[in-house]
């Protein structure tokens, strides 16, 4: 097994779900606070994140993981751990792009335009958060189909 690729794999596994952990628990923090402005700057936290650090650190792990299957000839894009891998990979990836990430964007117009308080505002943080606990419950998951590589 190639450990230069292990490593980079296992540096950018620990960073995405370090991080999202931790960006997790702040976010619930924010809104039991329930303070507009707050609320506003994690929002704004989260847009400036996700580009910047989540998706880099998320395509490390992801290309690690490919090129640790590619350069060990016991290793198979078939193996049921890498499967899952590159299954919750995906599917993470499109909780971010597809809804996490647009919904982030009409949360923070819609704050700026002041319906911090309005019940439409309250159930769409609400949902957001919902949809971030499953994909952290998701990744948290892959780690352990990584290191009791079942099947
Ligand atoms: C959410 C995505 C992923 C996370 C959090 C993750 C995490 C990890 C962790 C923590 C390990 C170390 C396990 C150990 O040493 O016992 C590991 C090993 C590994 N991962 Fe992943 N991984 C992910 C996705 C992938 C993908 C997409 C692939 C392949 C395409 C992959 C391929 C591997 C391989 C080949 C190993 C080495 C297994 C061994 O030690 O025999 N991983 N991964």
């Amino acid at each position: 097994m190639n450990d230069l690729y292990l490593t980079l794999h296992v540096i950018g596994a620990v960073a995405w779900v370090g991080a999202s952990t931790l960006f997790h628990i702040t976010g619930r923090r924010v809104v039991a606070a329930n303070d507009q402005q707050s609320l506003r700057q994690f929002f704004r936290d989260g847009e400036y994140f996700s580009t910047r650090y989540f998706i880099p650190v998320a395509l490390l792990t992801v290309a690690m993981g490919v090129a640790l299957v590619l350069s060990d000839k016991y290793l198979e894009f078939s193996d049921p751990f890498v499967s899952m891998g590159l299954t919750m990979f995906i599917v993470s990836f499109v909780m971010g792009a597809g809804f996490l990430g647009p919904q982030t964007g009409k949360l923070l117009k819609r704050l700026d335009a002041g319906e911090f308080e309005t019940p439409a505002v309250q159930s769409q943080v609400k949902r957001v958060l919902t949809v971030s606990s499953i994909e952290l419950l998701l990744l948290w998951a892959t780690v352990v189909v990584m290191v009791v590589k079942p099947g």
